[in-house]
């Protein structure tokens, strides 16, 4: 149940137009507040404390009030009855599904073929899969695509690479027959990751050998045999150990892995409507579309559609991968996560789109993240300078976790601290606002103190112990609430409008700070009002446990919208 809305209708209904409700910070003089005396005063012709008095007067008899005050000029203040939060209480885990239930496209990790995961990779992934379950868990049809990276000029340098390790392999002679058996030509996944890099340092200084790329990129797309063929080799290998991350990640399995290749197939018809609509035009042997606006202050440059070799960038796949999601999915809303870096490429996307009357604009949304910065304030690197692989970083974060686990004297099992580590990272990287940068620091995030994953953890770890330690127990026959229960009740009655906030604002450091601020107020409740002692009655009891049973499964459910799994033992 979302407590602030229905306190919001329930007022607004008693007083026939909308007030702004608050939290105030200190609950002293209520749990709620509300200026609408003093907004409303002039248009009434009346006092503020004089309206504030008939306000006071038609929400006294409502359900859930149980008195209210006027304060300095005009303030509204409420107090919510103790059985109406209790009895709320128990339907908090509840998240109110969408009155307007969505079909919605998300395209995040969009990993690339044979270029293993880096850091860059780590939020798409991470908050990507917060954004799909957010939505899901909101009643929307959520489709994910891992847009990949599958046909650009990568592919042709990954090809060149093979073909300058192996030029005897039949997939570079003219005579290759695409009907034969090839199953015996395979790579070593680590091995393969190494050949972009590679390819991409000799181009460097290597003009014939970045021409000979770029030529094989062209003849790749436009359906060269033995090109096609060894791409079906390594793109599975590659696609295999991408999953790999995925799972260490614990992110929802993508709903597809379709990307620019696949998207390439629509060029026809897209390049077609685009002709229909005179948008296609010829500039140095390439073909583009103008998007820029009289209204523009900055530069907008038009959008490749065929480069001057006749190749699809990844500027075209793009257009045709809307198309493909448009006749397929037809989604009301699509959503796409990457490093801000991007922006101006969705930006003219968008324009391509409208111009086409594929979809508004407002259908198409994108979310440009922050960079993942070392202590330098610069993108975090490995020592060699190179971005650093999301394996690593992972493999990083686990081997500071397991030191945290050593200094403090305890024993896990490997399960257990990988589950810790994950919680660091992704905890860590959810409670950030998306559009800012930040620092990566392992040590810091695996601190069992603090805001961080290991103590969200620790504190459900807890809960949980303490209802085990318990065993059985009733419903309290009468309550008697304290500020730390009604402090707790607040924060649990929170989480459904947490989730909608979250998920519609496409802010997914809500529900990570959420988790942080619940853990706090439990933490508080359980240090001030003792449960498994023995001087403490039983009712008392009842009514304690009660409420730390509501707060695992709040904490539980939101632990879970980040993809974390609660360890048995911490
Ligand atoms: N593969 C691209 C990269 O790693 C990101 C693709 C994002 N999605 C898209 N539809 N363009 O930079």
């Amino acid at each position: 149940m979302n407590l602030y809305k229905y306190i919001s209708e329930k007022l607004n209904n008693a007083l026939g137009f909308e007030a702004k409700l608050e939290v105030p910070r200190n609950r002293e003089f209520g749990d709620f507040s509300t200026n609408a005396a003093m907004v409303m005063a002039k248009s009434a012709g009346k006092n503020p404390r004089e309206l504030a008095g008939e306000i006071l007067e038609k929400i006294s008899g409502l359900d859930f009030v149980e008195s209210a005050s006027i304060a300095g000029p005009g303030f509204i203040n409420i107090f919510v009855k103790n059985e109406f939060l209790w009895d709320a209480a128990k339907t908090s885990a509840d998240i109110t599904q969408s009155a307007t239930p969505m079909v919605i496209d998300m395209d995040y990790g969009a990993y690339n073929v044979a270029k293993s995961l880096h850091i860059g990779h780590m939020r798409t992934s991470i908050v990507g899969d917060v954004l799909y379950r957010l939505g899901r868990a909101m009643g929307h049809k959520m489709i994910s695509y891992n847009h990949m990276g599958d046909w650009g000029r990568s592919m042709g340098f990954v090809i060149a690479w093979i073909e300058k390790l192996h030029p005897e392999w039949p997939f570079f002679q003219d005579n290759f027959d695409p009907n034969g058996d090839y199953s015996g030509y395979t790579f070593d996944p680590a091995e393969l990751d190494t050949y972009y890099p590679s390819a991409a340092a000799l181009a460097k200084s290597d003009e014939a050998f970045l021409e000979h790329a770029q030529i094989i990129t062209a003849e790749l797309q436009r359906g060269h045999a033995g090109y096609n063929a060894l791409y079906k080799i390594f793109m599975p290998i590659s696609l295999a150990s991408m999953n790999k991350t995925v799972k260490l990640l614990n992110i929802v399995p993508f709903d597809n892995d379709l990307g620019e290749r696949n998207a390439a197939k629509y060029t026809e018809p897209v390049e077609k409507m685009l002709r229909d609509k005179d948008l296609l035009v010829k500039s140095d042997g390439a073909e583009v579309v103008i998007v820029k606006r009289d209204t523009d202050n900055k530069p907008m440059p038009p959008v490749m559609f065929y480069n001057s070799r006749g190749a699809v960038p990844y500027d075209a796949t793009d257009i045709m991968a809307l198309y493909y999601r448009k006749i397929t999915d037809n989604p009301d809303r699509v959503i796409y996560l990457t490093d801000k870096r991007q922006s101006l490429h969705f930006e003219q996307l968008f324009r391509v789109a409208e111009l086409l009357n594929m979809f508004p604009a407002d259908a198409l949304e994108h979310i440009g993240y922050g960079t993942i910065n070392g202590a330098d304030g610069k993108p975090f690197k490995t020592r060699d300078g190179n971005a650093a692989g999301l394996n690593d970083v992972i493999e990083m974060v686990q081997s500071a976790a397991r030191d945290r686990i050593k200094e403090s004297g305890k024993t896990l099992d490997d399960e257990t601290v990988d589950n810790i580590a994950l919680a660091a990272l992704k905890f860590n990287d959810l409670s950030h606002d998306l559009r800012a940068d930040y620092i990566f620091d392992p040590a810091q995030i695996t601190s069992f103190e603090g805001r961080t994953g290991p103590y969200i953890l620790y504190t459900a770890v807890r809960l949980n112990s303490v209802l085990r330690r318990a065993g059985n127990f009733t419903n309290p026959s009468h309550i008697n609430l304290g500020t730390d229960e009604r402090n707790l009740i607040m924060e649990l009655l929170d989480f459904d409008r947490t989730v909608t906030a979250a998920f519609e604002s496409r802010a997914t450091d809500l529900v990570a700070n959420y988790a942080y601020d619940l853990c706090q107020l439990v933490n508080t409740f359980y240090h001030n009002c003792p449960i498994l002692r023995d001087d403490v009655d039983s009712e008392t009891k009842n009514q304690r446990l009660t409420l730390v049973k509501v707060a695992v499964n709040v904490l539980t459910k939101t632990l879970d919208l980040m993809g974390l799994k609660i360890p048995n033992e911490m």
